[in-house]
Order: structure tokens, then sequence, then C-alpha cells
């Protein structure tokens, strides 16, 4: 195990991917590693794994139950809601991926299938796909298009639980607003109008709201019951 960690130190360059490893058991690692060569094959945005173990934490505390994802992949960030003898706890985790090519690696992912039996992986858009859910979710994903942002939250308002936590990934570029030419203009005005309205559901009690500046920055929202 120690080998493993002190590689993807290496490869990551970074003690704070490395570090949540630490925790896996051997099954999970199995698992992660086959991520992580869809990921590097088909090189792609997944989840990092400081920002995943965080989630893993945040569910397991609140006793998060159901989970949904705006902008899915093959899997990735969705490893982090089972590890640490979580999949006892989740009732139902909703996968959501617009693009058709991602479903194969999703299926050939190693995920057990007692994680699969919880997991509904759903390829449409998730703006559809929200809309017909039963039950209150109690975590909710953000992690496709920036610029929908603030659209989707609203669509999925109705469908969350009082208490229920929305986490925005990559919610600043680079770790900043300020830097003009990041982003196109349409990205970067979408990413503005966004921190405007987060700010703005904080001072009307819509919201609790805090940041956290790992990577690109994650945003979480919490929906407070006053
Ligand atoms: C940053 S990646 C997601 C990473 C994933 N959460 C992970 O950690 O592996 C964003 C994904 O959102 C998907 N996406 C964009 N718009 C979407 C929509 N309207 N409905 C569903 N998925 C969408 C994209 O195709 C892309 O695969």
């Amino acid at each position: 195990m120690m080998e493993n960690i002190n590689q993807l130190k290496e490869k990551h360059n970074q003690y704070s991917q490395a570090y949540p490893l630490q925790n896996l058991s051997e099954g999970e690692m199995a698992i992660y590693k086959k991520l992580e060569e869809f990921r590097e094959k088909l090189r792609f945005p997944a989840i990092k794994n400081d920002i995943g173990s965080f989630f893993n934490y945040l569910i397991q505390e609140n006793n998060y139950r159901y989970i949904f994802e705006f902008g899915s992949g093959y899997g990735h960030s969705c490893f982090w809601y089972f590890v640490g003898g979580n999949e006892e706890r989740l009732k139902s985790v909703i996968l959501t991926e617009i693009r058709d090519d991602l479903e194969e690696y999703y299926l050939k992912n190693e995920f057990p299938n007692s994680w699969r039996e919880k997991i509904q992986y759903s390829v449409g858009d998730s703006f559809e796909i929200i809309q017909e859910l039963k039950p209150p979710i109690d975590f909710l994903l953000i992690d496709g298009q920036k610029a929908l942002y603030r659209e989707f939250i609203e669509i999925a308002w109705d469908h969350l639980s009082g208490g229920a936590t929305i986490a925005i990934d990559n919610a600043f570029f680079k770790g900043s607003l300020l830097e003009d030419g990041l982003a196109s203009a349409k990205a970067t005005a979408a990413i503005r109008d966004l921190h405007q309205w987060v700010h703005e559901g904080e001072k009307n009690k819509r919201w609790k709201s805090c940041y956290f500046p790992y990577a690109d920055g994650l945003i979480l929202l919490n929906k407070t019951i006053y």
C-alpha cells in the first residue's frame, strides 16, 4: 500500500491527492486503479481525490442517503460515495451523463454488485432526469456545464430535502474569478453571475454557503430550514 501511495504522490506531485488513498481497502484500491486507468485513457476531468474523500466524509457525517449527480462520466466521483463501508447506508445514487460514450466505461469499471444495486446510471440530460424523481435528494453534486449551474439548482430545488447539501465543483477558474482570459467571456460571465446569486441566496437565508479553495474551487450550499 505504501508503495502505491508514494507512486501516486509522485504522479500527482501533491500529497493532498495521495493522502486520501491511504484509507482505502485493498478492494477499493483495485476499483480506484481501474477508474484512474479510464481517467487517463479518456483524459477525463474526473473529481480530485481530496474533494472525493471530503464528500465521503460529508455524506457519512450527515447520514445522507439519496444522491444525485449532474455530470457523472464513467462513475469516478461515485466511487467516493461508497468507500469506507458506506454502501450500507446509501439508498440511491443517481448518476446522469449526457455523453453516450461513457456508459460503456461505467459498465466496465470494477464496482461490486452491491454498489451497482444502489446506482441508477442514466444516459441523458440531468435537467430532464431530475424532474422525474420521487424521493428527496440530500446530496447533489453539480459537475456538468458551468453556464447552466444556476438554472439547474433552481430546477432541482424542490427535489431537495431540507438540510440537503449542494456541492458545486470547479466553481472558480484556477482558483480565481479575477483574471481575465482564463475562460471564454460567456463562461466567465456565467460564473460571476453564479457567485453573485450564491451571495444573494445567503443574504436572503435561502441557504448557508461556503467556499473551499481546493483545486478549481468548490462551493457548498446547505438548504437551510430557518
Ligand atoms: C467534469 S465532468 C464530470 C466528472 C464526474 N463527476 C467525475 O468526477 O468523474 C462533466 C460531465 O458532465 C456532463 N454533462 C454536461 N452537461 C450535462 C447534462 N445536461 N446532463 C448530464 N450530463 C452533462 C459532460 O458530458 C461531462 O462528462
